[in-house]
């Protein structure tokens, strides 16, 4: 074998440049180690080599071919197409591989021989980390293999160095520093070589971070919420574990802990910043969200003021989106103001004058004109004219509006003047006020020689407060008083004519003058007092009024409530002018005394002619005085000259008559009387008992036909008597009771009347002797059939009484 290796290294080096290049095909690479792999070419070697790095393996020339010694054991060459059989191959056969064919061409092929890839595990220093804070380092470590190369996966996403991403030894450890929550994992490590592959089992890291993205929700939201709502506040936040969430309200802290706030039926103290603070119990890190919640009270009433005119729209919107309404015209109806005339306040005879009302009101208002009470137009323009000087006066303009049902009238004077020439009395705008200076200027147009003014018809005279100006068309009252109130006039004289002014009424305004109460100062429990304020005053004065300080009313009659006791006081009345603008006020004390309840005149006895008689006053509640009446006359306390015949004294309370007679009779009254006035009793009808002084019986005038008597008994009795009738004999038994007797005028006799007083117990008697002096026997028929006879015998009957 010696000759062709040197036979080779001479090819080696004289051809080692060989011309074109080769491919080498392996029936696998890489391969496993311990697997066979054949290295072929297309074009057959027939002097040449295949070497491995560099060293000789195979010699090739025709017809032979040598394997160098150490190799002999390992491969194999096939001559047919030079390939070249490595069998059993390990680590150490990786490398370069040539074919060298001598003048023809070079191929390489680098083979690898690779260990499969197998137990591929992962750890992870720390699992437990806090976001931001801590580092992790995670080991990617293989128990079989060469040629690692890593791959980290966190989930689905490759991971790649840079940021706080680090890949260290050779890709086997991932270190991620600070890590953030898209750290969890799960990660995992691939190991490749080219000829295997394999997977980690994953690790998952936990990281706590948060809490961050605080939100709040208000359910409903609204800007401000009416008292009375339920309002749920609800926090979250993004935390892992899950943050802590207590509540806090204007800054203190609630006992409330947990993701929801329930506001159940809100009052505006419930308005405040609410704030939920979020604690991550591991990171030990705090967030907060706030929000303002505005509770109002709704509103109570409202007014709809014109000034509220216009298009309304509104307006819904949501996250996403928002539509705006169509616009909704409203015009509030109002009106009408106070109407406002234009024109003139003078006009001369013989022109048009035009006065025009206008009212702001919505609808417009409909306007009518008025003079004199009568209606004279109906539009807002009123032309009056050609003017004459009776068409002088008020002008009264009323709007009114048919919605609202409302109506405003306002009036303008109209002066009109003779266009001839005029006078009139002009006066200042502001109102005449006693004690203030004012000044009457008699305008007039013409060639006036001389001026002089008339107060109510009669001429003005100066003193020295009413003063003329030189030319004496002025009048100054300086100061004015109350009492020049009046029609004033001014009349202009020159050579051809004289004109008087229409009258200018000129009104004072004064006052109040002091007022006066009216009303009691003594006023009883019980009662009511009424009070009446009046005053002296230019135009009248308002009246308001004060008991014990308080505002009690405001006209010029105030009637107390019902009084007691303790409602004794002051009471002030204040009159004001609103157009002088003082006020003067009056008070007057007003006491309470306890009221007298009834005053009543009692009598014990029966009053009977000349017996002691007494009448007492009764009064309930206390009196100061107390005294009696007669027919409405003061009694005397002593026996009055006056009436000799009454003989009485007055005790205390009670009347004695001693004795009572007729002419004590009458009508009596007592009266008790207290700081409040007099309290009279019912009257008492005194009526004196007596007789009967006399007694009398009377008959009618009878005929000779009348068949019966009648006898009637009287007696001078109060009261009545009681009348009994005695015949002939008064011991024996009554024959009749009552005043009147009847009997047959055959029943001669004496006939007794008795009258019995009742209540004086005093008896009279009285007697008749009845006789009938003829026809005795004609009335002796007491048969129906005698009845009739006695019409035939129509005789007179002469009756005799003694
Ligand atoms: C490799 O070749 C040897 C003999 O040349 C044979 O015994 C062996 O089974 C082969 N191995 C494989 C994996 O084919
Ligand atoms: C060489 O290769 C040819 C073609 O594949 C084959 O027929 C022959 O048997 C091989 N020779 C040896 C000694 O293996
Ligand atoms: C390659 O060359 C060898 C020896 O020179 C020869 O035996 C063989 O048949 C050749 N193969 C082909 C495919 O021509
Ligand atoms: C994990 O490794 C990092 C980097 O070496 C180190 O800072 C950290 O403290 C380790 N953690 C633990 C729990 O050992
Ligand atoms: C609020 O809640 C209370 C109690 O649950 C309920 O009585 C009330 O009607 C609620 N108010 C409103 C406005 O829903
Ligand atoms: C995280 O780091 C900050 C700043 O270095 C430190 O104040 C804080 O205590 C750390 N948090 C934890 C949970 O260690
Ligand atoms: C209407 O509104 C105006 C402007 O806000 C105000 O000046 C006026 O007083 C209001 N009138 C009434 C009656 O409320
Ligand atoms: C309503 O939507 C329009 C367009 O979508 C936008 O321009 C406008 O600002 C929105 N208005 C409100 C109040 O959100
Ligand atoms: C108010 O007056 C107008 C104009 O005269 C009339 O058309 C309308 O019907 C009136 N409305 C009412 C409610 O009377
Ligand atoms: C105008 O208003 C007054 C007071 O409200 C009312 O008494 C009167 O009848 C009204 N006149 C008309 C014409 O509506
Ligand atoms: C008189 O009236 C006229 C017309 O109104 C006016 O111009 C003039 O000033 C008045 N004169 C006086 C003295 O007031
Ligand atoms: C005005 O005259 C009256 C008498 O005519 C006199 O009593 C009074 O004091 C006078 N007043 C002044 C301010 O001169």
């Amino acid at each position: 074998m010696e000759s062709p290796l040197v036979f080779a290294l001479i090819l080696f080096t004289t051809f080692a440049t060989a011309t074109s290049m080769q491919k080498i095909h392996a029936s696998e690479n890489p391969l496993p180690v311990g697997s066979n792999v054949t290295l072929s070419c297309q074009d057959n070697v027939t002097i040449g080599a295949w070497l491995f790095d560099n060293d000789i393996i195979v010699l090739i020339f025709p017809g032979n071919t040598i394997i160098a010694n150490n190799w002999i054991d390992k491969v194999s060459f096939n001559s047919t197409f030079s390939s070249l059989t490595i069998s059993s191959v390990q680590l150490e056969d990786s490398g370069l591989w040539t074919l060298l064919a001598i003048n023809s061409f070079r191929a390489q092929l680098t083979l690898s021989v690779q260990v499969p890839i197998s137990g591929v595990t992962l750890r992870a220093n720390a699992t437990n980390l806090v976001e931001f804070n801590d580092t992790a380092v995670l080991t990617c470590s293989v128990l079989n293999g060469s040629s690692l190369s890593y791959v980290w996966l966190n989930g689905s996403s490759v991971v790649t160095a840079g940021g706080g991403v680090q890949l260290s030894d050779g890709g086997a450890t991932l270190t991620m520093v600070r890590v953030t929550h898209y750290d969890e994992g799960p990660f995992r490590c691939n190991v490749s070589n080219g000829l295997s592959h394999e997977s980690s089992l994953p690790v998952y890291l936990n990281v706590s971070y948060g809490p961050s993205n605080t939100m709040m929700g208000i359910m409903p939201m609204r800007s401000t919420y009416i008292t009375g709502s339920n309002i749920t506040l609800s926090c979250s936040a993004d935390s892992s574990p899950p943050a802590m969430i207590q509540w806090m309200v204007d800054g203190v802290y609630l006992n409330h802990f947990g993701p929801h706030l329930q506001l159940e039926t809100v009052a505006e103290s419930n308005s405040g910043n609410y704030q939920c603070v979020f604690h991550n119990t591991v990171t030990l890190r705090f967030s907060s969200k706030s929000a303002m919640i505005r509770i109002m009270e709704p509103i109570a009433a409202v007014v709809v003021n014109h000034t509220d005119n216009g298009d309304y729209q509104c307006q819904a919107f949501n996250s996403v989106s928002n539509m705006t309404s169509s616009p909704y015209t409203v015009n509030v109806n109002y009106g009408p103001m106070k109407p406002v005339i234009a024109g003139q306040s003078m006009a001369l005879t013989g022109t048009l004058e035009t006065l025009n009302c206008s009212s702001a009101s919505h609808p417009p208002s409909h306007i009518s004109w008025y003079y004199n009470g009568s209606l004279v137009a109906s539009t807002s323009n009123l032309v009056i004219g050609p003017l004459t000087l009776n068409m002088s006066g008020k002008y009264i303009c009323m709007a009114f509006n048919n919605i609202t049902g409302k109506n405003s009238t306002a009036y303008t004077m109209l002066t009109i003047l003779n266009s001839l020439g005029y006078v009139y009395v002009e006066a200042p705008t502001n109102p005449a006020r006693e004690g203030y200076s004012y000044k009457l200027t008699c305008n007039e147009t013409g060639t006036v020689k001389h001026v002089y003014w008339m107060k109510n018809g009669e001429p003005l005279r100066e003193d020295n407060t009413t003063v003329f100006s030189s030319d004496n068309k002025t009048v100054t009252f300086n100061p004015l008083k109350h009492n020049d109130t009046g029609h004033y006039q001014c009349v202009a004289i020159n050579a051809l004519w004289n004109l008087t002014s229409p009258p200018y009424m000129l009104l004072v305004n004064f006052g109040p003058k002091t007022p006066m109460i009216h009303g009691p100062a003594f006023a009883e429990t019980g009662q009511y007092a009424v009070f009446h304020c009046s005053a002296m005053s230019m135009p009248p004065s308002q009246f308001s009024w004060w008991f014990n300080g308080s505002n009690v009313a405001n006209s010029s009659v105030f009637t107390t409530d019902v009084l007691s006791l303790n409602m004794s006081g002051e009471i002030t009345c204040m009159a004001y002018n609103n157009v002088t603008g003082k006020n003067v006020t009056k008070s007057k004390m007003l006491t309470v005394i306890e009221a007298i309840g009834s005053v009543m005149i009692r009598s014990n006895t029966v009053p009977i002619n000349t017996e002691n008689f007494t009448l007492t006053c009764d009064v309930t509640g206390p009196y100061d005085t107390m005294y009696w009446m007669k027919d409405n006359m003061h009694l005397n306390m002593t026996h009055s000259v006056a009436e000799p015949h009454m003989s009485y004294h007055i005790e205390n309370n009670s009347l004695h008559f001693t004795p009572v007679t007729l002419h004590n009779e009458g009508t009596y009254q007592c009266v008790a009387t207290n700081q409040a006035g007099p309290h009279k009793s019912p009257k008492y009808m005194l009526l004196v008992n007596y007789g009967p002084l006399s007694v009398k019986i009377s008959l009618p005038y009878l005929t000779k036909h009348d068949l019966y008597v009648s006898l009637t008994c009287s007696a001078d009795s109060r009261p009545d008597c009681d009348f009994h009738w005695f015949l002939n004999d008064e011991s024996s038994a009554a024959v009749h009771m009552g005043s009147v007797i009847t009997f047959l005028a055959t029943n001669r006799g004496n006939y007794t009347c008795k009258a019995t007083n009742p209540v004086t117990n005093i008896t009279m008697y009285k007697t008749k002797d009845f006789t009938v002096a003829a026809h005795a026997s004609a009335l002796r028929f007491p048969s129906q059939a005698g009845l009739l006879m006695m019409g035939l015998f129509a005789l007179s009957v002469p009756v005799l009484f003694n």
